[in-house]
């Protein structure tokens, strides 16, 4: 008997097409590399430099919180849409990091379980059938595709070296304005590393006004800059309040991806929509868990402490990839660096695609990355790998060069 299943999956899925498809995606495609690459070499150490997520724990202070918020009875309830507590320390964040003032915390902010599920939510908030979503390419692709669930379309603006890896709006057809209802935007980038400027931001405000777009800006990485940026909210630049949304997370600037928690901070009405699908979609995170996240917002030396390790990550790793022939500069957000990929090997090798470089320096090297195809053949190398003292840092950087440059790549 067929599966009883097998013709229920809705068409959003694939329908009966649904689990059928032979296409390996890119990080199974990866995990699969790591598994081959770790039996063909046992003695052979794998560098990691494809992890999104930070290498650190939550800070002690936040995990004390934590532990001493958990058992205590008052906590226990559904949190809803959250605890009022929670809304006020991501407005004095918000002005502390970003000089965001006029923020009223109970009207423009709500928290999230983390910013995915806020990406998820925010396209049932205000896409009909057949409204576009203008997004950046390549890019964090949730909402996206919570857009094409709801009988939306995508337009993807891609992202290149060339203009700084901001989307060209002037690029964008006047068919596909006309149906354009989201502008989906994230800086500092993931895997770009690119940064936004305030004149970019004011010329996506006067873009957004002039066709009508709500933004959306996707902010998880804002806290984490370097030599001299200083972050950059959207909601910062004037007018911005009006037509954005930005949605922010603690888990990267305060190393608390498992943890899930996260806030939106926008225009009223945008939060009210938010607001009514989220309480028709989940129960709150655990108020342990949103009060834990509080004391982390109140210490933003923690961001601090995680940006000096990054900043010297970056310095070693962008000479070690110059030294190895790729072209790296260090980027000012993000944890990121986003390389051209070698176009082969002196030995003969080709790469056709990003995707191909990535896999051979899995299977050869150990070295694992994430290669990106969308507008360019790029690799992204993270500084999150593990490493427990700056002279173990040293350590995974030469390694990682060493081992590099016995493959002699042909850029
Ligand atoms: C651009 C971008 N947005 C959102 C997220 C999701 O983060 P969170 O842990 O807050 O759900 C990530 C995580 O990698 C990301 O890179």
């Amino acid at each position: 008997m067929s599966n009883f299943f097998e013709n229920k999956i809705s068409d959003r899925l694939g329908g009966i097409n649904f689990g059928k498809s032979t296409v390996i995606y890119k990080f199974e495609l990866i995990k699969r590399a790591k598994a081959a690459a770790k039996l063909a070499h046992p003695d052979m150490k794998l560098i990691d430099m494809g992890v999104g997520e930070p290498d650190w724990p939550a800070d002690e202070l936040v995990v004390k919180a934590l532990s001493e918020e958990a058992g205590k009875p008052e906590n226990r309830w559904y949190a809803d849409n959250g605890i009022p507590e929670f809304q006020e320390a991501a407005a004095r964040y918000l002005e502390k990091v970003y000089g965001l003032t006029g923020i009223n915390p109970y009207e423009h902010i709500l928290h999230g379980i983390g910013s995915k599920p806020v990406l998820a939510m925010l396209p049932v908030c205000f896409i009909n059938p057949g409204d576009i979503l203008l997004t950046t390419i390549p890019g964090y692709p949730v909402t996206a595709t919570y857009t094409r669930y709801l009988g939306g379309e995508v337009y993807n603006l891609p992202l290149l070296e060339s203009n700084s890896f901001l989307p060209d709006l002037s690029k964008i057809p006047c068919p596909v304005l006309n149906k354009a209802k989201l502008l989906y935007l994230n800086y500092p980038n993931n895997p770009t590393g690119a940064v936004a400027t305030p004149e970019f931001f004011s010329a996506v405000v006067d873009f957004a006004k002039k066709e009508n777009i709500i933004v959306i800006h996707d902010a998880p990485y804002s806290g984490l800059t370097y030599d001299g940026y200083k972050p950059l909210s959207f909601l910062s630049v004037k007018g911005a309040m009006d037509i954005g949304i930005e949605v922010h997370s603690l888990s990267k600037a305060f190393n608390m991806t498992g943890w899930r928690i996260g806030f939106v901070c926008g225009n009223s009405k945008a939060i009210q929509a938010y607001a009514t699908v989220k309480d028709n979609t989940d129960s709150g995170q655990f108020r342990a868990i949103q009060k834990a996240g509080i004391v982390a917002l109140n210490h933003t030396e923690i961001t601090k402490r995680t940006i000096e390790k990054y900043s010297r990550r970056f310095d070693l790793l962008v000479n070690a990839l110059n030294e190895t022939g790729f072209n790296a500069r260090k980027p000012k957000g993000s944890f990121y660096c986003y390389v051209k990929a070698p176009e082969g090997s002196e030995n003969g090798k080709v790469f056709n695609t990003a995707g191909e470089f990535s896999e051979f320096l899995i299977r050869e090297s150990l070295i694992s990355t994430v290669p990106w195809d969308d507008a360019g053949k790029y690799i992204r190398f993270s500084v999150t790998f593990e490493a427990n003292s700056e002279n173990e840092e040293k350590a995974v950087i030469n390694e990682m060069k060493e081992r590099m440059l016995k493959l002699k790549l042909k850029f």
